[in-house]
């Protein structure tokens, strides 16, 4: 009997990563290998991996040095990292020196080598490294493995323009391209045929898409096309920018019946000073304009954002702008950050750093801020019956179902897997911070 070959892809970082996994996944299917959830048992570990901050960085540095044993167990392991981190200059052979057996390197431009490269290594044991400085064309049609049969990302747009001076992601993902209208409907189409609900639009900022077509398309009238999809019952997109946030985008989603009423935009800090140093391309007051406009059109729009302390040159007036500004938004949500120094981006180069004992500091105060918001807006569900789109078992509490409203917020409560997949109502009884408690109604 032969025995299947399997492979296990461990995926760090963003949206983005998570489809290409798909897309690799599927490449090695279709060339024998089978999907494993044992690292030790496979024949092709790959870490897809994020360079977004250092301490991605370091999480698959160290996760790396542990499989040199396994290696050395079984010789024809293939031991593989790509993605972000990969794309970095010069990063490839720091990669090769400290692991020695990771023999497959690959960038953000070239997912579609995987296979050739996989042969090679096959036929010759040699190791493969092969990084490209540039985006070539989108590819089409690659194959796939999705992760979930209800719920699909769909890449819009690839890379990013917009430089904010502590970004790395526009240096390992290239200039922003647009995928075709007609390449994401059909997509969408087959997907929603094949039972598919809930798509989430990629981009870094979807809200640029169709710039670099030279025609009228822009991301709203993308949105019009795909809520006319059959079959489709929600649609989301990720990430949209503040300062290309447009008056015809805003009533579009209030006209579409599709889109979720969930408006996520990174404000990355309340002062313009420091806005101005990112980068940003919006003011303090712009931002809050364009989040009044966003609550006339849509009275129950969810808002979350993205929140970065400690920007160089940040000072305790800056930070208060801040603070300032969750309280005058009252996010329902937000992720926060410490700034992380990253080689090659302008903001790596400033003066004033900040400590680290002042990050920390400033991000324990931040967050004691908006999670004591989240609650009290959460609180505001109590008794309330949402519709929920049951996308698993609770990772807390296999007795437990966890799905997302409308809104993009979690919800947690009894019932059994066969209502994976579905939209059903629940009441809200224990809304908390995090998430929301409740019980299924009867369908
Ligand atoms: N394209 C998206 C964000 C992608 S990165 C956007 O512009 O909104 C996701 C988040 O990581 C960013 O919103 C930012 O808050 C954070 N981030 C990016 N670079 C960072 C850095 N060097 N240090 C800390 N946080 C960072
Ligand atoms: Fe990074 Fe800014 Fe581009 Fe987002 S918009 S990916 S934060 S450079
Ligand atoms: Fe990380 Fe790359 Fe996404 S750097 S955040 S995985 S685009």
């Amino acid at each position: 009997m032969i025995m299947q070959k399997t492979y296990y892809i461990q995926t760090f970082g963003c949206q983005m990563n998570e489809r290409d996994t798909e897309v690799l996944a599927g490449m090695l299917k279709k060339m024998g290998y089978q999907k494993s959830d044992d690292l030790q048992k496979s024949d092709i570990i790959l870490f897809n991996t994020c360079c977004v901050r250092e301490k991605a960085e370091n999480k698959v540095l160290s996760y790396l040095g542990e499989l040199k044993e396994l290696k050395s167990k079984n010789p024809d392991l293939i031991i593989g990292v790509c993605g972000c981190m990969v794309q970095q200059k010069g990063m490839s052979d720091i990669i090769r020196k400290s692991a020695p057996h990771v023999e497959l390197l690959f960038g953000t431009h070239n997912i579609h080598e995987l296979p050739d490269l996989v042969e090679n290594i096959l036929a010759s044991r040699n190791p493969q490294v092969s990084v490209w400085d540039s985006e070539g064309e989108i590819k089409e049609n690659l194959p796939s493995e999705r992760q979930l049969s209800f719920k699909s990302l769909v890449n819009i747009t690839y890379g990013c323009n917009n430089f904010c001076t502590y970004c790395i992601v526009p240096y390992v993902r290239g200039r922003e391209r647009s995928r075709s209208p007609e390449h994401i409907i059909e997509e969408i189409n087959n997907m929603a045929a094949a039972g598919v609900i809930e798509v989430m639009l990629l981009g870094q900022n979807v809200n640029s898409y169709g710039k670099d077509f030279g025609d009228q398309t822009d991301f709203a009238d993308l949105l019009k096309m795909v809520n006319e999809i059959e079959g489709l019952r929600r649609i989301r997109y990720m990430t949209s920018h503040p300062r290309d946030f447009s008056d015809k985008l805003i009533s579009t989603i209030a006209k579409s019946t599709k889109v979720c009423g969930h408006f996520h935009l990174p404000v990355q800090a309340g002062s313009n000073e420091i806005l101005k140093k990112m980068n940003r391309g919006y003011t303090r007051e712009s931002y809050l304009e364009l989040i009044k406009k966003i609550r006339d059109k849509h009275t129950d729009a969810v808002i979350t954002t993205d929140i970065i302390v400690g920007f160089p040159g940040e000072t305790e007036e800056d930070f208060l702008e801040t603070l300032n500004l969750v309280e005058e938004v009252r996010f329902d949500g937000a992720f926060t950050f410490i700034y992380s120094t990253r080689t090659g981006t302008p903001a790596a180069k400033y003066k004033e750093q900040v400590s680290l004992e002042i990050k920390k500091e400033r991000i324990q105060r931040l967050n004691n801020r908006i999670n004591l918001i989240s609650h009290e807006i959460n609180e505001q569900y109590m008794n309330k019956i949402v519709d929920v789109l049951v996308e698993g078992e609770s990772k807390t509490n296999s007795q437990m179902l966890s799905g997302k409203t409308n809104g993009n917020k979690t919800v947690i409560f009894p019932g059994d897997i066969s209502y994976v997949g579905k939209i059903v109502p629940v009441i809200i009884t224990e809304p908390q911070t995090w998430i929301l408690k409740g019980k299924m109604q009867e369908i």
